[in-house]
């Protein structure tokens, strides 16, 4: 095996040895998943891929073992789903095939098979609320016998509208169904208003299904994002990419003077936790003001550090507010605010005539029976009292996983934004997506991720985030502990 020891500062490769018992982090030329990860110099613990590999097959045996009932269904499904899953990215789950769901319930859901999980995913954010909060249960089935989708506005639209303004201090709001489309309306906007073509994302961002925002840098040259499926143009054309937390890239970015908007959240969720440094958002603030670039806030994640996101816990300062996801407790609904500066000025280019066919749509977007969702979520569900709770549940979770990766010596770290948490295999919490990206072991993670699943936990898939709802209680956190724990000890 070649293991390559890289500076964690540096990067710089700082020897290169055949002798396995030394790595941390390395280069493993016999793996198919072969990448470099980092360590801190000294000597760490070493995951033995031979070891690793199986205890997945054992794992791997139990899970099929286990799930007669989601292995039937999977099959069944060949013949009229393609792959066999409605929802392409649901192949990606760690065991042979995707477990099927019978219901859920707070932060508990129960398994085709009768088995039952701690719900650490929370449908990627979705469910942040807690599956089917009662309150929001009744408010739908009120909405749903009283009219679904009319094209027209209801007082719950006008509650919504005013809770975000006070949650994110920004006083123009409109809905759609997806953050996705809220990302997409309001890039439309920040490129009519500025008349530029471009807008800069960060290395490794994820903001939903956006043309633009599949791109990546490839030695420092930006392309389409590996896995981009058939991409409209190549990004380049569309899009400058550079990696968080470094301002000088920034303003190199801006300085050509067509970015129309910077889309980010306040802090990288999707590769990982990475958080900003100390002073980074008002400087990246302050660069844009300066290049007449607008800022995007997309708290579609970030949410989870308070009732209004990172925008309000930090006091940052968007042109916009993107939030979806949780926002209706899981019923389709999004939405996008802007500042006062931009409502003036996208309202004095958009004609009433053409107001419909100006790439801004949707025609279930602000559907009644979305805001009915949103507006039980935002006055019953996702209160301060609730992150109250879900905060130190994180903490929680941060702590035990921190103490077993100390206690067993991994090069290995955990984060934590408001109620979510991560580990990475990294030693150090990585500075931007690159280095994040870096540290990624597909192999490893999934190994992780069916040791939880067999034991009833289930993580985040595509990465090792766990977040919290209202309902989900200190036991349910100490289950993970447990099982990370053994996991941890029989691997090393
Ligand atoms: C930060 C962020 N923004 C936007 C989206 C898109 O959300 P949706 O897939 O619901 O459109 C995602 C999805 O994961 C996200 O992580």
């Amino acid at each position: 095996m070649l293991v390559v020891l890289l500076d964690t500062e540096t990067r710089w490769p700082l020897e290169a040895t055949a002798d396995s018992s030394v790595t941390s982090l390395a280069l493993l030329a016999d793996s198919p998943y072969s990448d470099y990860r980092f360590s801190s110099k000294s000597t760490m613990t070493t995951i033995d891929r031979k070891k690793l590999h199986a205890l997945h097959e054992r794992e791997s045996k139990r899970f099929v073992a286990d799930h007669p009932h989601s292995a039937a269904l999977y099959q069944r499904a060949q013949s009229s789903l393609l792959g066999g899953v409605p929802m392409n990215w649901m192949k990606k789950w760690a065991g042979a095939f995707p477990i099927f769901v019978k219901s859920a319930r707070g932060a508990h859901f129960t398994d085709v098979d009768n088995r039952d999980y701690v719900d650490l995913c929370l449908g990627d954010t979705g469910a942040m609320t807690g599956h089917s909060p009662d309150v929001v249960a009744e408010a739908v089935a009120r909405r749903v016998r009283e009219g679904i989708t009319l094209m027209l506005p209801t007082e719950d639209s006008l509650w919504v509208g005013e809770e975000l303004k006070r949650r994110f201090g920004l006083p123009y709001w409109q809905f759609t169904l997806a953050a996705t489309d809220a990302n997409r309306f309001a890039i439309r906007i920040a490129r009519e208003i500025t008349q530029r073509p471009k807008i800069l994302v960060f290395h490794y961002c994820y903001h939903g299904t956006v043309d633009e925002s599949f791109a990546s840098l490839h030695d420092g040259v930006v392309g389409p994002r590996r896995g981009n499926i058939g991409p409209p143009v190549n990004p380049a054309e569309t899009t400058r990419v550079v990696e968080f937390n470094d301002l000088n890239a920034l303003e190199a970015a801006l300085k050509h003077n067509d970015v129309a908007c910077v889309l980010a959240e306040p802090a990288m969720t999707n590769v990982g936790i990475i958080l900003p440094e100390e002073g980074y958002w008002r400087a990246a603030r302050e660069l844009a003001r300066r290049y007449g670039t607008l800022l995007i806030a997309d708290e579609t994640h970030t949410i989870c550090a308070g009732p209004g996101g990172c925008t309000h816990e930090w006091k940052l300062d968007p042109d916009f507010v993107v939030f979806g996801k949780p926002i209706g407790s899981g019923i389709p609904g999004a939405t996008y605010g802007c500042s006062e500066e931009v409502a003036q000025r996208i309202s004095a280019r958009i004609q009433l005539e053409d107001c419909d066919v100006g790439g801004i749509g949707g025609t279930l977007a602000g559907n009644a029976l979305s805001l009915a969702a949103m507006r039980a979520t935002l006055e019953h569900v996702l209160t301060p009292a609730a992150f109250e709770k879900m905060i130190p549940l994180a903490k929680r979770f941060t702590d035990g996983v921190a103490q077993h990766i100390r206690a067993a010596n991994l090069p290995w770290n955990v984060q934590q934004l408001g109620a979510r948490a991560e580990y990475t295999f990294a030693a150090k919490p990585p500075r931007n997506g690159g280095e994040s990206a870096a540290a990624a072991d597909f192999e490893l993670e999934r190994f992780l991720h069916l040791y939880a699943l067999n034991r009833g936990v289930l993580l985040t898939p595509f990465h090792n985030m766990a977040l919290m709802c209202p309902a989900t209680t200190p036991a349910d956190i100490d289950q993970h502990t447990k099982i990370f724990a053994s996991a941890v000890s029989e691997l090393v």
